[in-house]
């Protein structure tokens, strides 16, 4: 039975299940023209398989900020993230705003706004941090796919209603669009001042 904080599989499987779509990274990271030195927030970054991957490519110069609201997950986090020393792991809900970061130049939201209480809250705790250059990139289970992979259908969120809610919090869609493993990402910039 789903469940929104995932003890119903646990974190080994969480992780096995970041692996197994990891191939999604490089799309993410080119949509949003990561690059060395960047400030990156990573939203709920569960076992941390993606947060690696951003870090790799924003290097020494650059930073990851985990904010992650599970402490079991932290604990995941930690040990993958080893030998890691640009990225830095907060206990935190993103559903109560963002605080004591900088402002990033990319933040990603993957598979986790389905896992909240209120999409809304956290699409208005990252407008109330970013500029208008920052990127947004969020990526969710395609309730419009056939269902053989992710969480079931009915537990997924419309991509037309994200891009209703996104724009209704100020965000401006730049690009939206279906992805292998059931996804479909919607890249977002912040609009009103
Ligand atoms: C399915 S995992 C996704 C992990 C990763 N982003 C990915 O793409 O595989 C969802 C994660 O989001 C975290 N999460 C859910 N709601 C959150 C919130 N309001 N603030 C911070 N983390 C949250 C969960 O604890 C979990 O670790």
């Amino acid at each position: 039975m789903f469940t929104k904080d995932l003890s119903f599989i646990g974190w080994d499987e969480v992780k096995r299940r970041q692996l197994e779509r990891v191939s999604l990274a490089p799309q993410w990271i080119e949509l949003t023209n990561l690059a060395p030195g960047m400030i990156v927030v990573d939203i709920g970054p569960g076992p941390g398989v993606f947060t690696r991957e951003y870090a790799k490519v924003v290097g020494k110069p650059g930073k990851v900020y985990a904010i992650e609201k599970s402490p079991q997950a932290i604990e995941f986090l930690q040990i993958g993230l080893k030998k890691l020393d640009n990225v830095q792991v907060r206990l935190a809900d993103a559903e109560h705003g963002l605080t004591d970061i900088p402002r990033p130049d990319v933040v990603f939201v993957t598979d986790v706004l389905h896992h909240t209480d209120s999409p809304r809250d956290v699409l208005k705790s990252i407008f109330e941090l970013v500029h208008s250059n920052s990127k947004i990139l969020i990526a969710e289970y395609d309730p419009a796919a056939d269902g053989k992979v992710g969480p079931p259908l009915e537990h997924r969120l419309d991509a037309n209603v994200l891009f209703e809610l996104a724009t209704e919090v100020g965000f401006t869609v730049e690009s939206t669009e279906t992805q292998d493993y059931e996804h479909y990402y919607l890249l977002l910039r912040r609009t009103k001042l």
